[in-house]
């Protein structure tokens, strides 16, 4: 279960569509972070956001929190191959990331609308935005999390945290100015303790991560070596 207000710090994990994650190798990489998040006495929120056909596959042979990577503001009902959240929770999510980089979303009022869905189903909403004035625009909207990433240093190694840091407490002070309860976190280019430690001095209140972890060597090792930053 994840907890809304009083959490501890969170790791999300994003397998995007790597084919390292492909398949069953999926479960994999969701044990590999339930089995660090038990070795960290749940001192750290880790949640998993695997590919939507995974969903249900991952949840259920992980205890750990499950997202969805994107829903769809499509009706219920008749709206076929689109991904609603109430179907997303029917097949284990917990939550859902919004409007990534990768996957954006033009409408504000879609990404609110999708925001009130998730809380009307108790899910938790993690919206992404690429600058501190979209996050002051979306904080409006209140969302759980928002997650600041820089589109130019994702998947580049190079880490928020260390590359522009101003990015991260602009985006932190944008959001308290409109809201006193969306928790900002960051993500983009974080590989090691050291990005991790530094976002959360900046205030950040958990890292976004993908391919830091789903390129390394060792699943478990990489994400004991970024909890270990927290
Ligand atoms: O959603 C997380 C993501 O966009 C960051 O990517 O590969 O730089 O950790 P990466």
């Amino acid at each position: 279960m994840v907890y809304k207000n009083s959490s501890p710090p969170i790791l999300i994990l994003n397998f995007k569509n790597y084919l390292e994650v492909s398949g069953q190798k999926c479960i994999e990489l969701a044990k590999a972070a339930e089995k660090v998040t038990k070795s960290f006495d749940a001192r750290i929120q880790i949640v998993v956001a695997p590919p939507q056909p995974a969903l249900s596959l991952v949840k259920e042979n992980v205890e750990i929190p499950v997202f969805a990577q994107h829903v769809d503001d499509a009706k219920e009902g008749s709206s076929t191959g689109f991904f609603i959240p109430e179907i997303s929770q029917s097949f284990g999510a917990e939550g859902s990331l919004i409007n990534h980089s990768e996957h954006r979303i033009e409408r504000p009022d879609t990404i609110q609308n999708l925001v009130n869905r998730l809380r009307q189903l108790n899910m938790v909403s993690v919206v992404c935005a690429r600058s501190a004035q979209e996050v002051s625009n979306l904080a409006r909207f209140e969302p759980d999390y928002i997650a600041i990433e820089p589109p130019e240093l994702i998947g580049s190694g190079k880490a928020v945290s260390k590359e522009n840091p101003s990015i991260v407490t602009d985006s932190l002070a944008a959001a308290a100015d409109v809201s006193k309860n969306v928790r900002v976190i960051c993500g983009a280019g974080i590989t090691d303790a050291a990005d991790v430690k530094s976002a959360l001095k900046l205030g950040a209140k958990g890292i976004l991560v993908a391919s830091g972890v789903i390129k390394s060597k060792s699943w478990v090792d990489k994400i004991s070596e970024l909890a270990s930053g927290y």
